[in-house]
């Protein structure tokens, strides 16, 4: 179980304290959303961020591009010191070529799929990724309610990886707290992004600590066989 803070929670006057915060806290990933205006009706900042924290923490650094043209931006979030990059499937036919192009760069490759697409289109795709985001929300804003109807595709994502023997990681994002995270680890998520839920709390440690622990507890039920019928 991965937990992953969303820096877009946290507070903006001092992102370099922040990441190191979330470090300490025993979070194994920190979530980077970039926002670019046009793919989501909001902004929320750039590589410049990403390069600022970069030499301040060893977490890995999960970036989330929200953008329409992550062709042009892929390069910069590298030399700034993105481990992963993941891309949205709702770009159609330029999925192929931007999966490639972080690849190139020798990171690893996530694909989003917002809560109205889909799965289908994720389908073909499903062997060339590390990490499949399945948005639990509209993507675009921190602290909006998480859509249940999207946990039967964290389901369908489950049982695809186990049929087709692969290991992408399943990334949850968007209106996760201590009782979404449970019910989407009951589906088969494994990494939990969260902004609001964690930042929220008065300790950010404790709040990562019990977010892991009600996660590994609920995921318990997918080894159970009769969970399936
Ligand atoms: C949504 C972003 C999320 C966001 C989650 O557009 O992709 O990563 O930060 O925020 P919370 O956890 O507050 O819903
Ligand atoms: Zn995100």
């Amino acid at each position: 179980m991965i937990i992953a803070p969303s820096l877009l929670a946290a507070d903006f006057s001092r992102f370099g304290a922040e990441a190191v915060r979330v470090e300490k806290s025993g979070a194994e990933w920190l979530h980077l959303d970039i926002m670019d205006g046009q793919f989501v009706p909001n902004i929320s900042f750039g590589p410049q961020v990403v390069k600022v924290v970069r030499p301040l923490v060893s977490s890995v650094l999960d970036v989330h591009l929200m953008c329409q043209r992550p062709d042009i931006l892929i390069e910069s979030f590298v030399k700034a010191g993105a481990d992963q990059l993941t891309i949205h499937v709702e770009l159609g036919e330029k999925v192929e070529s931007l999966i490639w192009k972080i690849r190139s760069f020798k990171k690893k490759v996530g694909l989003a799929i917002n809560p109205g697409t889909s799965m289908q289109e994720v389908k073909p795709f499903l062997s060339k990724i590390d990490l499949l985001l399945v948005m639990t929300v509209n993507p675009g804003f921190g602290g909006q309610p998480f859509i249940t109807e999207t946990l039967s595709k964290v389901r369908q994502a489950y049982y695809w990886r186990k049929e087709k023997g692969l290991n992408y990681h399943i990334q949850v994002d968007g209106g996760i707290n201590f009782s979404t995270a449970a019910d989407c680890a009951k589906e088969g998520a494994d990494v939990f992004v969260s902004g609001t839920g964690l930042f929220g709390q008065k300790s950010l440690r404790g709040a990562v600590k019990k977010m892991r622990k009600i996660a590994k507890k609920a995921s318990e039920a997918l080894n159970d066989p009769k969970s399936f019928l």
